[in-house]
């Protein structure tokens, strides 16, 4: 655990300094673009508002995610140990980290993800087909949010009643992943009935006996994790695996409607549905940045970084950068190469698989029985602190 009488407050001298503030409505509405926009300053730059360093191009990014020893999740910027969101995962560093993700991780790979493939499938035809018999309709409301409320909650074995908290339970956890302004507090009053559904929900009595909660609830049994730890697993992948994957559907649905030369070719050859996800996860990726604090003096691609600095990896602005891609405001599902949407290293996404099985669930259905897919009217930007994409996005759909 880092000693947070170690972080640094006071600006380094040779880093270029800027007293916007990254966290206003009107910033988070225009993003990943106002984010990218910082990188026109440097590299990295220090936030004179919040005392910390943003990082913006995709090498250091690279570099840093995985490199827990030198930079540990153990402090963050502007994280907040009072907070109710579970404190685990996304916040320890090994040997802690280890033994919560090995034991989680388990319940996440394609081999243990594989027996739902069918029933993603078919529930992706059922939104699919819902969606066609009205023409016009939310990507978000209508398409992305009902069925992922449907399918990851089936999977682990919660509730019929009242899912859709899930997402406001979501968006207070990502506040926290920012500042605690009146975004974050305004999520969190929202988000009270919200809390109380996950608390009540996600206990050994309430969870449907051999479902997914039910198996990692279990593990304490095995004395891999104390019960208050596997309760907070639990109520972590509720935090971290539902907004993430409904604005990851919609964020799809935006690149293909504002880059309409893409549908065609994803209709012709089903197989870009993976390029699609990758190609989202690059130029609008849900999950906005992640925090690390430097644990020493360190240099990484010509950056200094001093012990205790606070730094937040920019993935949005990572995903535009002129250096790593080519023509990076443009979205094409042509295109190759890794990002860093989903991070890297030891806190690598643990429900990537999933988030992938479900985001091409949708694309399949979409390509076999929608021959093409237009914008309805603006689209509204989801206003969160670390949560990014479309909070509303109106689509015609025209029927194969
Ligand atoms: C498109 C959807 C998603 C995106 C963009 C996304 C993004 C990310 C990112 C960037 C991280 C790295 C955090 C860090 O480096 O500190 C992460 C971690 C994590 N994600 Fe996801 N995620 C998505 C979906 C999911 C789903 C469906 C789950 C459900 C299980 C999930 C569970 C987690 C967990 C538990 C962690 C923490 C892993 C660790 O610290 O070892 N995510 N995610």
């Amino acid at each position: 655990m880092f000693d947070h009488t170690l972080i640094q407050t006071t600006p380094p001298e040779t880093m270029p300094r800027t007293d916007a503030d990254p966290f206003t409505r009107e910033w988070i509405a225009a993003l990943p673009e106002s984010d990218a926009s910082l990188a026109k300053l440097g590299d990295a730059v220090w936030l004179d508002k919040y005392d910390s360093i943003a990082v913006m191009r995709h090498d250091p990014i690279r570099t840093i995610l995985p490199d827990w020893r030198r930079f540990t999740s153990t402090a963050k910027p502007f994280y907040d140990p009072f907070t109710l969101v579970p404190p685990i995962l996304v916040v320890q560093d090994p040997p802690e980290h280890t033994v919560a993700r090995d034991a989680l991780m388990r319940f996440f790979s394609p081999a243990a993800l594989a027996p739902w493939r069918a029933a993603f499938a078919q529930e992706a035809d059922r939104v699919i087909d819902a969606a066609l018999a009205r023409g016009t309709v939310d990507a978000v409301a209508d398409i992305a949010a009902p069925f992922v409320l449907k399918v990851f909650p089936d999977m682990l074995g919660l509730s019929e009643e009242g899912r859709e908290f899930i997402l406001d339970f979501g968006d207070a956890a990502f506040n926290t992943v920012g500042p605690n302004n009146a975004i974050f507090q305004a999520s969190f009053e929202r988000a009270a009935p919200a809390f109380e559904w996950v608390d009540r929900n996600t206990t050994r009595e309430t969870v449907v006996p051999g479902g997914l909660a039910d198996k990692i609830l279990r593990l304490s049994d095995e004395g891999i994790v104390t019960m208050a730890e596997a309760e907070f697993l639990v109520r972590a992948t509720l935090a971290a695996g539902f907004d993430t994957t409904v604005l990851g559907i919609a964020n799809i649905i935006g690149g293909i409607v504002n880059f309409p030369e893409n549908y065609p070719l994803m209709r012709a050859e089903p197989a870009l549905a993976k390029n699609a996800v990758n190609e989202m996860l690059r130029y609008d990726p849900p999950a906005r940045m992640q925090g690390r604090t430097a644990n020493l003096d360190v240099e990484v691609g010509g950056i200094q970084f001093r012990q205790g600095d606070q730094i937040s990896l920019l993935l949005t602005a990572a995903g535009r950068d002129d250096r790593r891609w080519q023509e990076p405001e443009r979205f094409d599902v042509r295109r190759t190469g890794a990002n860093v949407g989903f991070g890297g290293g030891i806190h690598l996404c643990m429900g990537q698989v999933l988030a992938r099985m479900e985001s091409e669930a949708i694309i399949d259905a979409l390509v076999r029985k929608v021959a093409a897919i237009e914008a309805a009217g603006p689209g509204e930007r989801f206003i969160n602190n670390a949560a990014v994409g479309w909070k509303h996005l109106p689509v015609r759909l025209v029927p194969a």
